[in-house]
């Protein structure tokens, strides 16, 4: 089934201009009380340049892509969220409806709004099913990594899956879904969008220690196969940089005066130097110990064998 799509040669179709977008309304669409809602303006810029023929919305929430299909003329496209509005439809456990060739996600900020018997009443599903109600922030992103890839197992061969996704900034410490979460598919398009009316904009810090998040993430995934899937898995790893031969022998004098809060004498920095990989590959490592400590402006002979660091 097709619908009537608007001419985008005539509309103000943000997406056409480049990949910043922007969209101080939100527009007539969906409930405008419903916290984390996002602007209808985007999914109708989306469905009006990707013109899919079936449309599914995950994370439907309050009824925001609903009321854009609608205004579109779209009359096949399924919208799906725990809200009973939408189904009571669980992301996570359900089976997916088929047939799509474009899909839209609006997952929660993590924890930052919490929604299941907040926003609405869920009597038969476990709470803990709101993945915005989940705890750990690896546990959220193994969540969405799941629904990512029911939804890429659902899609039509050539689809495309758009995903809205926000960082978060929380007991100081800065989120990035958008960067821990696996992509299923080929990544298309990465578009930032503008955000209005977050609480950090609102609100007035008097300690402006962080740069309040203004932006949020759309990423356009395309699935281009039947059955081989490309995914991109972030590996997180703590390496010590003891370990790198990369280090120049100044960076390795000035990481152990550090350690040594800044003045060292040689029998307190060779113990140190010794197990770092550089030194294990040079037999005259004490000898270049000392070079680097006469040579380089960076560190200060305080008095005989003591050395100091004297960054200017
Ligand atoms: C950021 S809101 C979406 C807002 C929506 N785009 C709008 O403009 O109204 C995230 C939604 O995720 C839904 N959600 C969380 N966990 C879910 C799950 N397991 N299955 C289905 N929906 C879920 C919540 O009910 C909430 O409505």
């Amino acid at each position: 089934m097709s619908y009537k799509a608007i001419n985008i040669e005539t509309g103000e179709n943000q997406l056409q201009k480049g990949s910043v977008v922007s969209y101080p309304n939100r527009g007539p669409y969906g409930n405008a009380n419903w916290r984390g809602n996002c602007t209808g303006e985007i999914i109708k810029d989306l469905l009006t340049f990707y013109k899919p023929t079936k449309f599914l919305e995950c994370f439907a929430g309050g009824g925001t892509g609903y009321d854009v299909a609608k205004s579109l003329g779209i009359t096949n496209s399924v919208h799906l969220d725990l809200n009973p509005q939408f189904g009571g439809f669980n992301l996570l456990e359900d089976e997916f409806p088929t047939g799509f060739d474009f899909c839209f996600s609006h997952p929660p900020y993590w924890d930052i709004i919490k929604y299941a018997n907040n926003m609405y009443q869920i009597e038969t599903i476990d709470v803990h099913q709101d993945i915005s109600q989940t705890e750990s922030y690896e546990e959220f992103i193994k969540q969405l990594d799941k629904i990512n890839l029911k939804v890429y197992q659902s899609l039509m061969n050539g689809a495309r899956h758009a995903i809205l996704i926000g960082d978060v900034k929380k007991k100081g410490k800065y989120y990035s879904p958008f960067k821990d979460m696996q992509f299923f598919g080929d990544l298309e398009s990465h578009v930032i969008k503008v955000q209005h009316n977050t609480f950090s904009s609102r609100k007035n810090y008097t300690n402006h220690s962080f740069i309040p998040i203004a932006h949020e993430h759309l990423i356009i995934l395309k699935k281009n196969s039947v059955w081989q899937v490309p995914i991109t898995i972030v590996k997180k790893v703590n390496k010590s940089l003891k370990e790198s031969l990369l280090m120049t022998w100044r960076d390795i004098l000035q990481a152990t005066l550090q350690e040594l809060g800044g003045k060292a004498s040689l029998s307190e920095i060779y113990p140190i130097i010794e197990g770092t990989k550089k030194a294990l590959k040079n037999q005259h490592w004490k000898e270049k110990v000392r070079q680097t400590l006469q040579i380089h402006s960076n560190f200060e002979s305080v008095e005989y064998g003591v050395w100091k660091l004297s960054i200017a």
